[in-house]
């Protein structure tokens, strides 16, 4: 900001512009920008040099909401409050989601003086509302499915010993028998599936160990590729050989990893491609209160199947949202909830017909003192 020395009250004013989480724009009656806090130049990814001085209606041409916003305060002197999920086009990232307010400034002798645009970052608000409406489907259905699962699992069992006795009694080359065996394949498919609601139902602590992800997720391709033999699937590992085994639960991250790479199988029609890929996010870092700065690893799982039309990227962690005939629904919500176990992140990307990318960050916690379940 300006380097000449100011009134005491005045340097409090600059020192609050800095350090706001908000952008502050302000602009003089002729629409040129008077005011650009860091803030507004981090949001932006425009320099105080590339905006000072400088246009507003040019800065910000083709955006023309906000242009409509800033000449409503400008010409007519009215302020405009929280307009909400207006995009902020951005020169070299992608659009950022924010909320605008708008102000007319005003002389000392009350003449108008120009505006003061304030815009607050709403992608990490939107990114938390979202996490918040999976984790609420979640628990509403933890109590649901306890209460049933139960209630369905004794009588299956007796549905299947019953089963297991009529088949004794029929003669060796009864083809009946061949009833039977349906019978027994599907109650052992519907206990399956109550016992992975179960899982995503009961609230067991993770239990901790030192992983190694490169032979959790050797072993799963080993067992994938079998398992889709029909198909003509590449499976290929590209894993960082850097990356040390990290703490966690080794039972939940392979269920994770199977069910993505499963899905990843299952997405691809006839041929195809599943690529896993891991490595260390130089980028990012989970901050802790207390405590230091937590590298993050990213495993993405690849694949070049029918990908995930935009409209049901919401629906896919719903319990039991499936678009398979024999589906259970359940796979990514486990997914879900053993991510958010171990303090990472889930992020989907997909082009419908070319396939989808599922992007799995967690916490690098490598002594026992910072585990995933303190926090
Ligand atoms: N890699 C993928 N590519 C395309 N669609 C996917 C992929 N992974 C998940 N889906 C979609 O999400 C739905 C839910 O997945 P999931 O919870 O694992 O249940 P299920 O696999 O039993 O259907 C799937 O039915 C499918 O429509
Ligand atoms: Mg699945």
């Amino acid at each position: 900001m300006t380097k000449t020395v100011l009134h005491p009250d005045a340097q409090l004013y600059v020192r609050v512009l800095e350090n706001i989480d908000r952008a502050v724009i302000a602009l003089d009656q002729q629409g040129n920008i008077t005011l650009f806090n860091p803030a507004a130049q981090s949001y932006t990814g425009l320099s105080e040099k590339q905006s000072l001085g400088r246009s507003f209606e040019k800065l910000f041409a083709g955006q023309d909401n906000f242009l409509y916003l800033t000449r409503m305060a400008i010409s007519e002197g009215r302020s405009i409050s929280d307009h909400e999920n207006l995009l902020l086009h951005r020169p070299s990232a992608s659009p950022l989601a924010v909320s605008v307010s708008v102000s007319p400034i005003f002389s000392e002798n009350g003449n108008p003086d120009g505006a003061v645009l304030i815009l607050r970052d709403l992608s990490r608000v939107q990114a938390l509302e979202e996490a918040i409406r999976r984790a609420d489907r979640l628990s509403m259905l933890g109590t649901l499915a306890a209460g049933l699962a139960h209630e369905i699992k004794n009588p299956l069992g007796g549905i299947k010993g019953a089963t297991q006795l009529l088949a004794m009694e029929l003669p060796e080359d009864s083809n009946l028998k061949e009833y039977t065996e349906v019978m027994i394949k599907e109650v052992e498919r519907v206990n399956g599936i109550i016992e992975e609601l179960m899982d995503l139902a009961r609230p067991r602590p993770p239990e901790l160990s030192e992983v190694n992800l490169a032979k959790v997720l050797g072993d799963i391709v080993l067992f994938q590729k079998e398992a889709h033999r029909g198909k003509d699937i590449e499976f290929v590992l590209r894993l960082d050989p850097s990356i040390p085994p990290i703490r966690g639960d080794e039972n939940l991250l392979t269920r994770l990893f199977l069910n993505l790479i499963k899905n990843a199988g299952e997405a691809i029609e006839k041929s195809g491609k599943v690529e896993i890929i891991s490595k260390v996010a130089s980028d990012y870092h989970l901050n802790q209160p207390g405590g230091r700065p937590v590298p993050l690893i990213v495993v993405e799982i690849r694949d070049t199947g029918r990908g995930i039309p935009k409209d049901d990227l919401e629906q896919i962690f719903t319990p039991f949202y499936t678009t398979k005939s024999r589906g259970s629904g359940l796979g990514l919500a486990t997914c879900q909830k053993i991510v958010s176990e171990h303090k990472g992140f889930l992020k989907i990307s997909s082009t419908p017909g070319e396939g989808a990318s599922f992007a799995v960050s967690l916490p690098l916690f490598r002594k026992s003192q910072d585990s995933p379940q303190k926090s």
